[in-house]
């Protein structure tokens, strides 16, 4: 059984762990010790950090920066589901309760343009395309904006 919740500090080290278990990141240069010291600010500033727990482990997460895109809307920074994992509707909760937080807002987020699976996966909950920023993380990939008003 998945339980979805807020996150505490005890649950950080997991979703740094997470951050190491998918391939993504590491083509960003980024990696689960950056996650856990970006997270652990981010709980102390009052940000909202989702997990998804099984009766074990920590197996996904997601960080949204209340006001992160343009100082006015709220940005999903962050989701991750673990290795192995993905693909069972994980990623789907963790969304739906950041969205839940931000009823009546438009929500933003920046996919690479080569993850297909993920934008795919953002497409079917609702988010559209509205603009692409070429080389705007790291040089050589491109990053699609996709927004859905709650
Ligand atoms: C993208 C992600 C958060 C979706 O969570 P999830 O629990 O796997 O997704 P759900 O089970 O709710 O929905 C399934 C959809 O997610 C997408 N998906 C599944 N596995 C995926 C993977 N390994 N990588 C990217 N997207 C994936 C697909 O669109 C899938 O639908 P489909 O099987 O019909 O094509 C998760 O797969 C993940 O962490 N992927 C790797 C990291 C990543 O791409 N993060 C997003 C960065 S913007």
């Amino acid at each position: 059984m998945i339980q979805v919740r807020r996150a505490t500090s005890q649950d950080l080290p997991a979703c740094g762990t997470i951050i190491d278990s998918q391939p993504l990141w590491a083509q960003y240069g980024y990696h689960g010790n950056d996650a856990v010291r970006h997270l652990t600010v981010s709980l102390a500033g009052g940000e909202a950090v989702w997990i998804a727990a099984d009766e074990e482990d920590v197996v996904g997460f997601a960080w949204i920066l209340p006001h992160g895109a343009f100082g006015r809307s709220p940005y999903l920074r962050l989701i991750a589901v673990k290795r192995g994992a993905e693909g069972r509707g994980i990623g789907a909760r963790l969304l739906g309760s950041a969205e839940r937080d931000a009823a009546g807002r438009t929500f933003f987020l920046l996919v690479s343009s080569f993850n297909e699976g993920a934008r795919r996966f953002y497409e079917r909950q609702g988010y559209r395309e509205v603009g692409m920023l070429p080389s705007y993380v790291v040089a050589g990939i491109d990053e699609i904006m996709m927004c859905k008003r709650l």
